[in-house]
């Protein structure tokens, strides 16, 4: 096969999605980097758990994984290409979006309503972004509620209207940080379970203490406690 060159986001035949390379990261006023060379890939469709202790830097990788903290060095690509300076706002809420342990939802807007934001602010039409997130509830088993208004929703359904909402725009990367710390084990395993189904397609890195729920994703890393100088 000469000349054929394996495209850079493709592995034994297989995409991905988000590839970190060599990130390092130190905040400003720290004395060292929290963040030394971290490498990570998520396979198109797949998702990566990451578990460690309290302030191992969780939350600060998955913010330069989802494009809202640049690293002091080393690469992002999402879909094969690097992120550069200025792509992060143009990505961000589209091919990259976000679930957080409190999801902030509009509380005076329907669940419907809430959940076509991020697709209505990226140009889709009205009657798609209606179709795409009436599927999306459906799926994720708030048909029920698609009228309801945000503020009536139980945490896990609130949860999951936040699940719709970052899929509304069928993202290639969904970056979800704790994203059932708030709620009961039972209500946190549905989560999960709708969360990484709904996702089939999306490529999920997410964070989370709690083993249970990163033994559902389809690889768990450990981020390994920077080392001092
Ligand atoms: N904006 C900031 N400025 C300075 N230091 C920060 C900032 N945000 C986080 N840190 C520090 O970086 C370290 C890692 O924080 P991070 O929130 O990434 O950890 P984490 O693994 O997500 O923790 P947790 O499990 O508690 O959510 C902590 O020591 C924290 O105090
Ligand atoms: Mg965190």
């Amino acid at each position: 096969m000469s000349g054929a060159v394996e495209p850079l986001n493709c592995r034994a035949g297989r995409h991905v999605s988000l590839i970190l390379r060599d990130i390092w990261y130190r905040y400003p006023r720290s004395d060292r980097p929290l963040l030394q060379g971290v490498e990570l890939e998520v396979p198109t469709g797949a998702s990566v758990a990451v578990m460690a202790p309290s302030g191992v830097g969780k939350s600060t990788l998955l913010s330069i994984a989802g494009l809202l903290i640049k690293p002091d060095r080393g690469t992002v690509q999402i879909d094969g290409k690097d992120v550069g300076p200025k792509d992060g706002k143009r990505l961000l809420g589209d091919r990259v979006s976000w679930v957080l342990q409190s999801v902030n939802l509009l509380p005076h807007r329907t669940v419907l309503d809430n959940t076509i934001l991020p697709s209505r602010a990226h140009g889709s039409s009205l009657d798609s972004s209606r179709a795409t997130a009436t599927m999306l509830l459906t799926q994720l088993g708030l048909s029920h509620r698609l009228t309801s208004l945000a503020r009536t929703l139980s945490g896990g359904e609130a949860q999951r209207a936040g699940v719709a909402r970052a899929l509304v725009t069928s993202p290639s990367v969904l970056i979800a940080d704790e994203p059932t710390a708030n709620l009961d084990r039972d209500t946190a395993q549905e989560v999960a379970t709708a969360l990484l189904s709904a996702a089939q397609n999306t490529s999920v890195l997410l964070a989370t203490h709690d083993p249970m729920i990163a033994e559902m994703a389809d690889t768990v890393v450990h981020l390994a406690p920077a080392r001092g100088d």
